[in-house]
């Protein structure tokens, strides 16, 4: 495996050997199984992958989380060592992706900015169209693998690639979780034993949800889960939402026309938890 700390080695590299296909799997590493399973997937769908590990300073609204954010290179770099097949890795500077001028662009994303993630995390998601657009521009990958994790992120990045006309696939991929159920996240290696024990209470809430979907209009089942979310002191729900999964938009009743999908954000402690469900 490769290691790049400046992107001008990986475009030197890249001249050297000829590939067909390139798969991108952009990450902030602290890499755990759902990472690995973008990684994998693009490994058995091109010749080079290649992983950027990169804590991206424009997407974090609160300075406090950025620092917070699990830094775990060396054993990020080992995970990527074991995986068969071609793997570059690509671990930036910010200077290497910014230059001196550490700033979000400004990309016209529409509603889809404004609700849930983009609602509570002011300037997120322009952070993190601007630090993709860059990463996309730079390698010009085949492909480019996004986890289904972060679905309101895939909606966004689907509507920058349009905007700037990138020639590239989005690829998406299906959520990884615990035996337990929890989303798999860098986050949860924050939280302490106790609040690791309940976590999972947020994947298991919206599974009882979705059971009360052939009896239940989505205001309803909404207002029940914040009931429900009321039993657990520790859990803080920040959000949930019945949405059609197209467009990000609250729906009113559940019809077959209507690719409905739940998302949920909650804090335990003082880390943030989101997760999605298709209902
Ligand atoms: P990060 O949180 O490190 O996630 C990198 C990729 O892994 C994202 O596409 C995310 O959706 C996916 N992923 C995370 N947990 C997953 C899980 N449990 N199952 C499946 N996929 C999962 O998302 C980011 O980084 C950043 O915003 C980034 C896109 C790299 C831009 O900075």
């Amino acid at each position: 495996m490769k290691v790049f700390k400046v992107h001008r080695d990986v475009h030197d590299a890249l001249k050297e050997e000829e590939f067909k296909t390139i798969g991108l799997v952009p990450t902030m590493g602290a890499l755990h199984e759902g990472h690995l399973s973008l990684i994998r997937q693009s490994v058995s769908e091109n010749q080079l992958t290649i992983v950027s590990i990169f804590v991206n300073p424009t997407q974090f609204d609160e300075l406090q989380d950025l620092e917070n954010y699990p830094k775990t290179l060396a054993s990020d770099l080992n995970k990527l060592k074991k995986i068969p097949g071609s793997v570059w890795a690509y671990t930036p500077s910010p200077s290497d992706l910014y230059q001196d001028n550490i700033k979000a662009q400004k990309y016209d994303l529409g509603p889809l900015e404004n609700c849930m993630e983009g609602a509570s995390r002011e300037g997120h998601f322009q952070g993190v169209a601007t630090v993709v657009d860059k990463l996309l521009t730079l390698f010009s990958p085949t492909r480019a693998y996004f986890g289904e994790k972060d679905f309101q992120q895939l909606k966004i990045i689907r509507r920058m690639v349009q905007l700037r006309q990138l020639n590239v696939t989005i690829v998406d991929c299906p959520i990884c979780r615990e035996d337990d159920g929890l989303a798999m996240s860098s986050r949860n290696a924050r939280l302490s034993p106790k609040e690791r024990k309940l976590a999972p209470v947020i994947y298991h809430t919206m599974l009882k949800a979705k059971a009360m979907k052939e009896k239940h209009t989505p205001t309803e089942i909404m207002a029940w889960t914040e009931d429900t979310f009321k039993e657990f002191p520790e859990l803080t729900l920040d959000y949930f939402s019945i949405v059609n999964q197209e467009n990000l938009e609250t729906i009113e009743v559940f019809n077959e026309q209507i690719n409905a999908r739940a998302f949920i954000a909650v804090k335990l402690g003082d880390v943030r938890l989101i997760d999605n469900l298709k209902f």
